[in-house]
């Protein structure tokens, strides 16, 4: 394997869901939404906006009808990813969305934080419910939601080995 500083951010990242009551600057989960628009787009139109969302009592209510987004309770910020189709191109808002989403989380793990993307778009209650709480307009459909935060070491969350040769087909499958 190649020795090289942006592979080895690949490498490592995982998903964190435990995280340090320690706060994470605003600077920085605005590095990572500049990580997130940095990702490529249908025809570079960019589908995408986000919302920081930093205050205890409004990640704590979440939870409450996000019961897949559970470790919101220990995480310090939240960036919600929200499609925002354009007239033309709109139908590739979820490509353009998933490749600024994880762009945002290499971001966030190169910081030396932790994340975890939890679903929102296509689950429809899920979507509609952040929506309404976060007064996303109508047009605009949050995809997915960042828990973001220090990951607690005393969990120990590491990455898995994801690496499967038999999924590489050359020249035909
Ligand atoms: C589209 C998508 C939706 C996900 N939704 C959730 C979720 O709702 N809750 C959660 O805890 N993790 C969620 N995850 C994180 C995955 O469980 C995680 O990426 C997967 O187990 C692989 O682990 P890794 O990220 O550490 O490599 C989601 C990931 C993706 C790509």
């Amino acid at each position: 394997m190649q020795n090289n500083e942006a592979l080895e951010i690949i490498f490592t990242r995982h998903t964190v869901r435990h995280f340090l009551n320690k706060p994470v600057a605003l600077e920085l989960l605005e590095t990572i939404c500049r990580a997130a628009m940095s990702a490529p787009s249908a025809c570079n139109k960019q589908m995408w906006q986000f919302v920081i969302t930093t205050k205890r009592e409004e990640l704590d209510a979440m939870i409450e009808f996000l019961p897949n987004a559970k470790m919101l309770a220990s995480a310090q910020a939240a960036i919600t990813i929200c499609g925002d189709p354009a007239e033309d191109f709109g139908f590739y808002w979820q490509q353009d969305c998933s490749a600024a989403t994880e762009n945002a989380l290499l971001a966030a793990h190169a910081l030396g934080l932790g994340a975890c993307w939890c679903g929102l778009y296509p689950r429809e209650e899920r979507a509609a419910a952040t929506a309404k709480f976060l007064g996303i307009p109508e047009n605009v459909i949050p995809m997915a939601i960042l828990a973001i935060g220090y990951p607690d070491p005393t969990v120990g969350e590491k990455p898995k080995d994801k690496w499967k040769p038999e999924k590489i087909h050359y020249d035909h499958w």
